[in-house]
């Protein structure tokens, strides 16, 4: 079964990932954790792509689709794809790419929402690790809860930013829900919508019942 996880930034699309990956053991693709890590990396695409994210635009759709598919030429099915697609053009490459999809989660947050969890939200870049200075917070201010190396404020999470990235969500992204929505009319695959404004663990209950009805499950 492969899952797109669809919603605006900071709805909680990489946390609930995290869960789902644990609960049923799929397989996570972030495309914002792939380019954060060529950007560190400081690769030929890292140096590409910088300025890009920092100003809260989308990268092209050709890298994108390009990084997706080479990285599912190495495994194969049950794959969760938290932040892509976020264009038509990504949609329609990775069907020509031959990946099926089963489900689309749609997150629905309010803005207001969104700006507290973002320029509140702090991140341990090795591993991943997600925090959030009210509703997640580190054991020890500032530290990873298991290295004690330092939190980072990601660049594109201050307000004027994640204003920003809001504005493209809307602009780029929010079209594929008619678009989604037309394939589930052809039967080729289910489109749901769930509150993401509850806590962590109510959004999680909500999101695992859905996946479990379904009978979700990653790689044998
Ligand atoms: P990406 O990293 O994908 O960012 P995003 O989609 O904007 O999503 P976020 O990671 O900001 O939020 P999230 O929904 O995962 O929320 P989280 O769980 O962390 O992309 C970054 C950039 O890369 C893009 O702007 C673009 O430039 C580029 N890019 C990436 N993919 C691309 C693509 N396909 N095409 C083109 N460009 C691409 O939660 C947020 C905070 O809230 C955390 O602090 C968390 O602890 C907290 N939180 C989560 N859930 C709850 C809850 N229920 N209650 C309270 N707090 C919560």
């Amino acid at each position: 079964m492969n899952i797109i996880l669809l919603g605006p930034p900071g709805a909680g699309k990489g946390t609930q990932a995290q869960y789902l990956c644990e609960t049923f053991r799929f397989r996570q693709v972030s495309t914002g954790d792939m380019l954060r890590e060529a950007i560190a990396a400081k690769s030929e695409l890292g140096l590409q792509v910088e300025s890009i994210l920092a100003a809260g635009e989308l990268v092209t759709d050709e890298i994108i689709i390009g990084l997706v598919l080479e990285l599912l030429e190495t495994s194969s099915g049950g794959y969760l794809f938290d932040g892509v697609p976020r264009t038509i053009a990504q949609a329609e490459g990775l069907r020509a790419g031959g990946v099926q999809i089963d489900l689309v989660l749609e997150f629905i947050l309010s803005d207001e929402f969104i700006v507290e969890r973002l320029t509140a939200r702090r991140v341990h870049p090795a591993s991943g690790r997600v925090y959030h200075l009210k509703f997640r917070p580190p054991k020890v201010v500032g530290k990873d809860d298991l290295t004690g190396e330092p939190l980072v404020h990601r660049s594109d999470d201050h307000e004027e930013t994640v204003l920003a990235r809001l504005g493209v969500y809307r602009e780029q992204t929010l079209p594929l829900i008619e678009y989604f929505q037309a394939a589930e009319s052809q039967g080729s695959m289910r489109f749901e919508r769930i509150s993401a404004d509850g806590s962590m663990q109510e959004v999680r209950t909500q999101v695992e019942a859905l996946v479990r009805s379904l009978g979700g499950r990653g790689p044998a």
